[in-house]
Protein backbone atom coordinates (compact mmCIF):
# COMPACT_ATOMS: atom_id res chain seq x y z
CA UNK A 1 0.00 0.00 0.00
CA UNK A 2 1.54 3.65 -1.11
CA UNK A 3 1.10 6.19 1.19
CA UNK A 4 3.04 9.58 0.54
CA UNK A 5 3.64 13.38 1.13
CA UNK A 6 5.94 15.23 -1.00
CA UNK A 7 7.02 18.87 -0.15
CA UNK A 8 5.06 20.30 -3.01
CA UNK A 9 2.19 18.65 -1.81
CA UNK A 10 2.16 18.45 1.51
CA UNK A 11 -1.20 16.18 2.17
CA UNK A 12 -0.96 12.95 2.47
CA UNK A 13 -2.36 10.43 -0.27
CA UNK A 14 -3.29 6.72 0.72
CA UNK A 15 -3.90 4.10 -1.65
CA UNK A 16 -7.79 3.23 -0.93
CA UNK A 17 -6.97 -0.78 0.20
CA UNK A 18 -7.08 -3.12 -3.12
CA UNK A 19 -9.94 -5.19 -2.42
CA UNK A 20 -12.07 -2.32 -2.43
CA UNK A 21 -11.20 -0.75 -5.14
CA UNK A 22 -10.91 -4.10 -7.22
CA UNK A 23 -14.86 -4.18 -5.95
CA UNK A 24 -15.27 -0.66 -6.87
CA UNK A 25 -13.83 -0.76 -10.37
CA UNK A 26 -16.64 -3.52 -10.82
CA UNK A 27 -18.92 -1.24 -10.89
CA UNK A 28 -17.04 1.53 -12.19
CA UNK A 29 -16.06 0.80 -15.26
CA UNK A 30 -13.84 3.63 -16.55
CA UNK A 31 -11.00 3.34 -13.56
CA UNK A 32 -8.62 0.45 -14.50
CA UNK A 33 -5.93 1.07 -11.59
CA UNK A 34 -8.13 2.23 -8.46
CA UNK A 35 -8.60 5.15 -6.06
CA UNK A 36 -6.84 7.06 -3.35
CA UNK A 37 -8.22 8.93 -0.50
CA UNK A 38 -6.41 12.39 0.15
CA UNK A 39 -5.90 14.49 3.42
CA UNK A 40 -7.47 14.23 6.47
CA UNK A 41 -11.04 14.41 5.48
CA UNK A 42 -10.09 11.19 2.92
CA UNK A 43 -11.11 12.85 -0.45
CA UNK A 44 -12.04 10.32 -2.57
CA UNK A 45 -10.37 10.41 -6.51
CA UNK A 46 -9.23 8.41 -8.73
CA UNK A 47 -5.49 6.69 -8.45
CA UNK A 48 -4.17 8.83 -11.42
CA UNK A 49 -4.82 12.23 -8.75
CA UNK A 50 -1.15 11.40 -7.67
CA UNK A 51 0.39 12.95 -10.48
CA UNK A 52 -1.84 16.07 -10.59
CA UNK A 53 -2.21 16.74 -6.80
CA UNK A 54 1.09 18.91 -6.87
CA UNK A 55 0.34 20.65 -10.02
CA UNK A 56 -2.93 21.68 -9.26
CA UNK A 57 -2.38 22.81 -5.14
CA UNK A 58 0.49 24.76 -6.86
CA UNK A 59 -1.06 26.46 -9.24
CA UNK A 60 -0.58 29.90 -9.95
CA UNK A 61 -3.56 32.38 -8.79
CA UNK A 62 -3.57 35.28 -10.51
CA UNK A 63 -5.84 38.01 -8.93
CA UNK A 64 -8.59 38.35 -12.01
CA UNK A 65 -9.13 34.70 -12.07
CA UNK A 66 -12.57 33.63 -11.37
CA UNK A 67 -13.63 29.97 -9.88
CA UNK A 68 -16.58 28.16 -10.31
CA UNK A 69 -16.67 24.94 -8.09
CA UNK A 70 -18.43 22.61 -6.17
CA UNK A 71 -19.27 19.24 -5.84
CA UNK A 72 -20.72 17.66 -9.04
CA UNK A 73 -24.43 17.88 -10.01
CA UNK A 74 -24.90 21.56 -7.97
CA UNK A 75 -25.39 23.39 -11.03
CA UNK A 76 -21.87 24.22 -11.54
CA UNK A 77 -22.93 24.61 -15.28
CA UNK A 78 -25.92 27.01 -15.00
CA UNK A 79 -23.75 29.07 -12.53
CA UNK A 80 -20.68 29.31 -14.63
CA UNK A 81 -22.52 30.62 -17.39
CA UNK A 82 -24.02 33.09 -14.69
CA UNK A 83 -21.17 34.48 -13.72
CA UNK A 84 -19.05 34.27 -17.15
CA UNK A 85 -22.05 36.40 -18.73
CA UNK A 86 -21.88 38.70 -15.47
CA UNK A 87 -17.94 39.06 -15.41
CA UNK A 88 -18.31 39.61 -19.45
CA UNK A 89 -20.86 42.52 -19.24
CA UNK A 90 -23.58 40.51 -20.92
CA UNK A 91 -21.67 39.24 -23.88
CA UNK A 92 -24.27 36.89 -25.57
CA UNK A 93 -22.01 36.46 -28.67
CA UNK A 94 -18.73 35.55 -27.19
CA UNK A 95 -21.40 33.20 -24.83
CA UNK A 96 -22.84 31.47 -28.28
CA UNK A 97 -20.03 31.08 -30.39
CA UNK A 98 -17.46 29.28 -27.24
CA UNK A 99 -18.56 26.37 -25.98
CA UNK A 100 -18.29 26.53 -21.67
CA UNK A 101 -15.55 23.97 -21.90
CA UNK A 102 -13.37 26.13 -23.88
CA UNK A 103 -14.29 29.42 -21.55
CA UNK A 104 -13.85 27.03 -18.92
CA UNK A 105 -10.81 24.51 -17.98
CA UNK A 106 -12.05 22.17 -15.99
CA UNK A 107 -9.21 21.60 -13.54
CA UNK A 108 -8.67 17.97 -12.96
CA UNK A 109 -10.61 16.06 -15.70
CA UNK A 110 -7.40 14.72 -16.59
CA UNK A 111 -7.26 12.66 -13.70
CA UNK A 112 -10.56 11.02 -14.70
CA UNK A 113 -9.14 9.97 -18.00
CA UNK A 114 -7.25 6.81 -17.38
CA UNK A 115 -4.66 5.73 -19.94
CA UNK A 116 -6.88 2.32 -20.83
CA UNK A 117 -9.72 5.00 -21.48
CA UNK A 118 -7.42 7.20 -23.07
CA UNK A 119 -6.70 4.87 -25.53
CA UNK A 120 -9.72 3.56 -26.41
CA UNK A 121 -11.14 7.24 -27.02
CA UNK A 122 -8.28 7.84 -29.21
CA UNK A 123 -8.93 4.74 -31.76
CA UNK A 124 -12.37 5.35 -31.92
CA UNK A 125 -11.49 9.04 -33.23
CA UNK A 126 -8.56 8.27 -35.22
CA UNK A 127 -10.60 8.87 -38.36
CA UNK A 128 -10.36 12.59 -37.89
CA UNK A 129 -7.58 14.61 -37.12
CA UNK A 130 -9.97 17.12 -35.64
CA UNK A 131 -11.68 14.88 -33.35
CA UNK A 132 -8.25 13.89 -32.11
CA UNK A 133 -6.80 17.21 -31.27
CA UNK A 134 -10.09 17.69 -29.90
CA UNK A 135 -9.65 15.18 -27.68
CA UNK A 136 -6.15 15.88 -26.60
CA UNK A 137 -7.26 18.86 -25.67
CA UNK A 138 -9.86 18.26 -23.74
CA UNK A 139 -7.96 15.18 -21.87
CA UNK A 140 -4.78 18.17 -20.99
CA UNK A 141 -4.25 18.59 -17.73
CA UNK A 142 -5.69 21.82 -17.28
CA UNK A 143 -2.90 23.88 -15.27
CA UNK A 144 -0.98 23.15 -18.64
CA UNK A 145 -3.67 25.04 -20.42
CA UNK A 146 -3.88 27.89 -18.04
CA UNK A 147 -0.60 28.57 -17.61
CA UNK A 148 -0.51 29.78 -21.11
CA UNK A 149 -3.68 31.72 -20.96
CA UNK A 150 -3.18 35.52 -21.24
CA UNK A 151 -6.68 36.60 -21.02
CA UNK A 152 -9.29 36.96 -17.69
CA UNK A 153 -9.59 33.13 -16.29
CA UNK A 154 -12.43 31.25 -15.28
CA UNK A 155 -11.89 27.84 -14.22
CA UNK A 156 -14.28 24.91 -12.81
CA UNK A 157 -13.53 22.46 -10.26
CA UNK A 158 -14.94 19.84 -8.10
CA UNK A 159 -12.09 19.97 -5.59
CA UNK A 160 -12.57 21.02 -2.25
CA UNK A 161 -11.11 24.08 -1.03
CA UNK A 162 -8.32 22.65 1.02
CA UNK A 163 -7.17 20.76 -2.20
CA UNK A 164 -7.27 23.86 -4.67
CA UNK A 165 -3.66 26.78 -4.27
CA UNK A 166 -3.54 27.89 -0.57
CA UNK A 167 -3.97 31.50 -1.34
CA UNK A 168 -6.78 30.82 -3.76
CA UNK A 169 -9.06 33.27 -1.59
CA UNK A 170 -6.77 35.70 -0.17
CA UNK A 171 -6.12 35.83 -4.42
CA UNK A 172 -8.61 35.20 -6.57
CA UNK A 173 -12.59 35.19 -6.50
CA UNK A 174 -14.54 31.84 -6.09
CA UNK A 175 -18.22 31.10 -6.89
CA UNK A 176 -19.66 28.22 -4.71
CA UNK A 177 -22.73 25.94 -5.49
CA UNK A 178 -24.52 24.04 -3.26
CA UNK A 179 -27.17 21.55 -3.67
CA UNK A 180 -29.46 19.08 -2.01
CA UNK A 181 -27.57 15.60 -2.01
CA UNK A 182 -30.42 13.92 -2.74
CA UNK A 183 -31.13 15.41 -6.13
CA UNK A 184 -26.80 15.87 -6.54
CA UNK A 185 -26.98 11.90 -6.04
CA UNK A 186 -29.77 11.49 -8.43
CA UNK A 187 -28.84 13.19 -11.17
CA UNK A 188 -24.89 12.31 -11.09
CA UNK A 189 -26.12 8.56 -10.88
CA UNK A 190 -26.96 9.71 -14.69
CA UNK A 191 -23.94 11.02 -15.39
CA UNK A 192 -21.59 8.49 -14.28
CA UNK A 193 -23.88 6.05 -16.27
CA UNK A 194 -23.52 8.49 -19.57
CA UNK A 195 -19.87 9.51 -18.77
CA UNK A 196 -17.50 6.29 -20.00
CA UNK A 197 -14.96 7.95 -17.84
CA UNK A 198 -16.38 6.92 -15.07
CA UNK A 199 -19.16 3.77 -16.85
CA UNK A 200 -21.30 2.98 -13.71
CA UNK A 201 -23.14 0.04 -14.43
CA UNK A 202 -25.47 -0.99 -11.93
CA UNK A 203 -28.69 0.64 -10.51
CA UNK A 204 -29.48 3.73 -8.11
CA UNK A 205 -29.67 2.14 -4.57
CA UNK A 206 -26.48 0.69 -4.84
CA UNK A 207 -25.54 4.06 -6.32
CA UNK A 208 -26.59 5.66 -3.17
CA UNK A 209 -25.05 3.33 -0.76
CA UNK A 210 -21.48 4.20 -2.79
CA UNK A 211 -22.23 7.68 -2.19
CA UNK A 212 -23.28 8.07 1.43
CA UNK A 213 -20.71 5.77 2.26
CA UNK A 214 -18.00 7.98 0.63
CA UNK A 215 -16.83 5.70 -1.80
CA UNK A 216 -17.08 7.85 -4.42
CA UNK A 217 -15.39 10.39 -6.67
CA UNK A 218 -15.25 14.17 -4.85
CA UNK A 219 -17.08 12.88 -1.36
CA UNK A 220 -17.47 13.10 1.56
CA UNK A 221 -19.73 15.03 0.28
CA UNK A 222 -21.05 17.03 3.35
CA UNK A 223 -16.99 17.84 4.40
CA UNK A 224 -16.93 19.05 0.90
CA UNK A 225 -19.71 21.76 1.35
CA UNK A 226 -18.29 23.03 4.82
CA UNK A 227 -15.48 23.95 3.86
CA UNK A 228 -16.53 26.50 1.58
CA UNK A 229 -19.53 27.26 3.69
CA UNK A 230 -16.74 27.94 7.10
CA UNK A 231 -15.33 30.29 4.25
CA UNK A 232 -19.12 31.96 3.25
CA UNK A 233 -17.96 35.74 4.91
CA UNK A 234 -14.78 35.66 2.75
CA UNK A 235 -14.98 38.57 0.82
CA UNK A 236 -13.26 36.37 -2.27
CA UNK A 237 -15.81 33.75 -1.60
CA UNK A 238 -20.22 33.03 -2.78
CA UNK A 239 -21.53 30.73 -1.41
CA UNK A 240 -24.81 29.65 -3.98
CA UNK A 241 -27.66 26.90 -3.39
CA UNK A 242 -28.51 25.39 -6.47
CA UNK A 243 -32.49 26.00 -4.94
CA UNK A 244 -32.15 29.68 -4.52
CA UNK A 245 -31.12 29.70 -8.39
CA UNK A 246 -34.19 27.54 -8.84
CA UNK A 247 -36.45 29.53 -6.59
CA UNK A 248 -35.02 33.37 -7.41
CA UNK A 249 -32.77 33.46 -10.65
CA UNK A 250 -33.29 37.22 -10.52
CA UNK A 251 -31.97 37.35 -7.06
CA UNK A 252 -29.22 35.15 -7.63
CA UNK A 253 -28.25 36.66 -10.65
CA UNK A 254 -27.86 39.96 -8.55
CA UNK A 255 -26.30 38.32 -5.76
CA UNK A 256 -23.76 37.74 -8.11
CA UNK A 257 -23.40 40.76 -10.33
CA UNK A 258 -22.93 42.83 -6.42
CA UNK A 259 -20.20 39.91 -5.89
CA UNK A 260 -18.10 40.79 -8.73
CA UNK A 261 -18.90 44.48 -8.67
CA UNK A 262 -21.39 44.67 -12.28
CA UNK A 263 -25.16 46.34 -11.71
CA UNK A 264 -27.47 45.77 -14.63
CA UNK A 265 -30.71 47.06 -15.30
CA UNK A 266 -34.12 45.05 -14.61
CA UNK A 267 -34.71 44.07 -18.00
CA UNK A 268 -30.80 42.99 -18.60
CA UNK A 269 -31.39 40.57 -15.61
CA UNK A 270 -35.12 39.33 -17.34
CA UNK A 271 -33.03 38.73 -20.33
CA UNK A 272 -29.94 37.12 -18.74
CA UNK A 273 -32.38 34.97 -16.70
CA UNK A 274 -34.54 33.62 -19.92
CA UNK A 275 -30.73 32.81 -21.59
CA UNK A 276 -30.02 30.80 -18.15
CA UNK A 277 -33.62 28.74 -18.01
CA UNK A 278 -33.53 25.21 -18.45
CA UNK A 279 -35.37 25.23 -21.53
CA UNK A 280 -33.02 27.19 -23.29
CA UNK A 281 -29.75 26.10 -21.55
CA UNK A 282 -31.20 22.17 -22.97
CA UNK A 283 -30.88 23.74 -26.57
CA UNK A 284 -28.04 25.30 -26.08
CA UNK A 285 -25.21 23.99 -27.96
CA UNK A 286 -22.33 26.41 -25.96
CA UNK A 287 -23.44 24.72 -22.66
CA UNK A 288 -24.52 21.04 -22.68
CA UNK A 289 -21.21 19.51 -23.41
CA UNK A 290 -21.54 18.55 -26.90
CA UNK A 291 -17.68 18.29 -27.39
CA UNK A 292 -17.95 15.13 -24.70
CA UNK A 293 -20.41 13.42 -26.97
CA UNK A 294 -18.68 14.36 -30.62
CA UNK A 295 -15.93 12.35 -28.89
CA UNK A 296 -17.85 9.42 -27.39
CA UNK A 297 -16.64 10.48 -23.85
CA UNK A 298 -20.12 11.09 -22.63
CA UNK A 299 -22.92 8.31 -24.21
CA UNK A 300 -25.30 10.19 -26.09
CA UNK A 301 -28.63 8.14 -24.31
CA UNK A 302 -30.92 10.80 -24.75
CA UNK A 303 -29.69 11.61 -20.94
CA UNK A 304 -28.32 15.27 -21.64
CA UNK A 305 -25.99 16.72 -19.93
CA UNK A 306 -28.10 19.38 -18.72
CA UNK A 307 -30.78 17.04 -17.75
CA UNK A 308 -34.07 17.65 -15.84
CA UNK A 309 -33.13 20.91 -14.05
CA UNK A 310 -35.67 20.79 -11.23
CA UNK A 311 -35.14 21.06 -6.80
CA UNK A 312 -36.87 17.99 -5.33
CA UNK A 313 -36.65 15.60 -8.19
CA UNK A 314 -35.35 12.85 -5.90
CA UNK A 315 -38.15 11.85 -4.77
CA UNK A 316 -38.90 9.68 -7.47
CA UNK A 317 -35.81 7.75 -6.94
CA UNK A 318 -36.05 6.74 -3.29
CA UNK A 319 -37.84 4.36 -1.46
CA UNK A 320 -39.00 4.63 1.99
CA UNK A 321 -35.85 3.08 3.49
CA UNK A 322 -33.64 4.99 1.53
CA UNK A 323 -35.59 8.40 2.30
CA UNK A 324 -35.24 7.18 5.82
CA UNK A 325 -31.03 6.54 5.49
CA UNK A 326 -30.82 9.98 3.70
CA UNK A 327 -33.19 12.31 6.85
CA UNK A 328 -30.50 10.62 9.25
CA UNK A 329 -27.37 11.02 7.01
CA UNK A 330 -28.05 14.63 6.60
CA UNK A 331 -29.68 15.12 10.08
CA UNK A 332 -25.84 13.99 11.72
CA UNK A 333 -23.52 15.56 9.24
CA UNK A 334 -25.57 18.59 9.52
CA UNK A 335 -25.29 18.37 13.57
CA UNK A 336 -22.04 20.14 13.92
CA UNK A 337 -22.99 22.67 11.25
CA UNK A 338 -24.93 25.83 11.28
CA UNK A 339 -25.21 25.39 7.59
CA UNK A 340 -28.64 24.38 6.10
CA UNK A 341 -30.27 24.19 2.55
CA UNK A 342 -32.54 27.34 2.25
CA UNK A 343 -35.33 24.89 1.10
CA UNK A 344 -35.61 22.84 4.28
CA UNK A 345 -35.29 25.50 6.70
P1 LIG B 1 -30.50 17.31 -13.00
O1 LIG B 1 -29.70 16.14 -13.45
O2 LIG B 1 -31.17 17.11 -11.68
O3 LIG B 1 -31.46 17.79 -14.03
P2 LIG B 1 -23.65 20.36 -12.88
O4 LIG B 1 -23.62 21.43 -13.89
O5 LIG B 1 -23.03 20.72 -11.57
O6 LIG B 1 -23.16 19.06 -13.43
O7 LIG B 1 -25.17 20.15 -12.48
C1 LIG B 1 -26.06 19.55 -13.37
C2 LIG B 1 -27.46 19.71 -12.85
O8 LIG B 1 -27.87 21.08 -13.02
C3 LIG B 1 -28.44 18.86 -13.68
O9 LIG B 1 -29.48 18.51 -12.76
C4 LIG B 1 -28.88 19.87 -14.71
O10 LIG B 1 -30.07 19.54 -15.37
C5 LIG B 1 -29.02 21.11 -13.84
N1 LIG B 1 -29.04 22.34 -14.64
C6 LIG B 1 -28.18 22.70 -15.60
N2 LIG B 1 -28.55 23.85 -16.17
C7 LIG B 1 -29.68 24.24 -15.55
C8 LIG B 1 -30.56 25.35 -15.70
N3 LIG B 1 -30.34 26.27 -16.63
N4 LIG B 1 -31.63 25.42 -14.89
C9 LIG B 1 -31.86 24.47 -13.96
N5 LIG B 1 -31.06 23.39 -13.77
C10 LIG B 1 -29.99 23.28 -14.56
Amino acid sequence: MENSINNNFPIEIKDVESKTAEELMKFFTGEHTGFVRVGPKGYFLPHKYRQEASNIYNMEVRPSDIFVTSYPRSGTTWTQELVWMVANDLDYETSNAIPLTERYPFLEFSVFVHPVMMKRFHDENSDSERKIKLLEWVTQPATEQLALMTKQRFIKSHLPLSLLPPDLLDTAKVVYVARDPRDVAVSFYHLNRAMRTQGYIDDFKKYWKFFISDLHHWTPYFEHLKESWEKRNHPNLLFLFYEELSKDLPKAVRRVADFLGKSFTNEEIAKLCEHLSIDNFKNNKSVNYDVMKELGILISDGQSFIRKGKAGGWRDYFDEEMEQEADKWMEKNLRDTDLRFPHLK
